[in-house]
């Protein structure tokens, strides 16, 4: 790194998980951390995930939010950067962090120059699908481009109800040791942001799922609602 202040880069959610309905939340929350790392010194790489192009807003939130993003879409011809340092990739974000590792995206050798190799800390925010995904990918297919001890940290949406540290134990999620297997039970409304590699995503998983029959209600309810209204002409997907 050219100035030795710490490097963070927050790689997105694609949007296809059961919390899609949490994803403008999401970008909100990210666009902040950015703008605050900035304003403390970091230097950011942005990796803003989408499913669909229509998907995306709030475009220069996020360009104050890094010094550089990577928009990426799984929907083709995906984005146009609107910034000389920002590029844009089709696919998901393993793979445009992979292809910007390798230097195929072009921004890292900008001016704005941050290379994969040089970011100390990940911030993973999206579905538990793309954090697990960040999670096995920074062993395997990401680990030549990453510091060999960078941190990871994610921000775990486990199902939450009172939300006031240790009350309720809605929001239990078991953590394993990567060197010993010795597992441990955290409440993440206490800390939603978590080692990534002591996180089960397994658990994670099962406990989402147990609120799916409400989340398709509600869905099928506001959908139903809108037609009445006259405010939506066909059922939602
Ligand atoms: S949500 Fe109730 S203790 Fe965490």
């Amino acid at each position: 790194m050219k100035d030795n202040k710490p490097v963070k880069s927050p790689p997105m959610q694609t949007e296809s998980s059961p919390e899609k309905n949490n994803s403008g939340l999401n970008r909100e929350i990210q666009a902040k951390i950015g703008q605050q790392l900035r304003a403390a010194g970091s230097r950011v790489v942005y990796f803003a995930g989408y499913k669909k192009i229509i998907d995306r807003y709030k475009v220069e939130e996020i360009e104050k939010a890094a010094d550089v993003v990577v928009w990426v879409c799984d929907e083709a011809p995906g984005f146009t950067p609107g910034r000389v340092q920002d590029s844009a990739f089709v696919g998901n974000i393993v793979e445009a962090m992979a292809a910007y590792g390798r230097g195929d995206l072009g921004s890292d050798l900008s001016d704005a120059g941050i290379p994969l190799s040089s970011v100390d800390r990940l911030i993973v925010i999206g579905s538990d699908g793309m954090m697990r995904a960040v999670q096995q990918a920074r062993h395997s297919v990401l680990r030549p481009y990453l510091k060999p001890d960078h941190q990871a940290i994610g921000s775990i949406n486990s199902p939450m109800q009172c939300m006031m540290k240790e009350i309720c134990a809605q929001c239990l999620q078991v953590h394993r040791d990567p060197a010993s297997g010795v597992e441990s039970v955290v409440f993440s409304c206490f800390n939603q942001d978590q080692d990534l590699d002591r996180v089960d995503f397994g658990n994670l998983r099962a406990r989402l799922g147990q609120n799916g029959v409400q989340e398709k209600l509600t869905r099928l309810w506001i959908d139903r609602s809108l037609r009445q209204l006259g405010l939506r002409q066909t059922a939602a997907e």
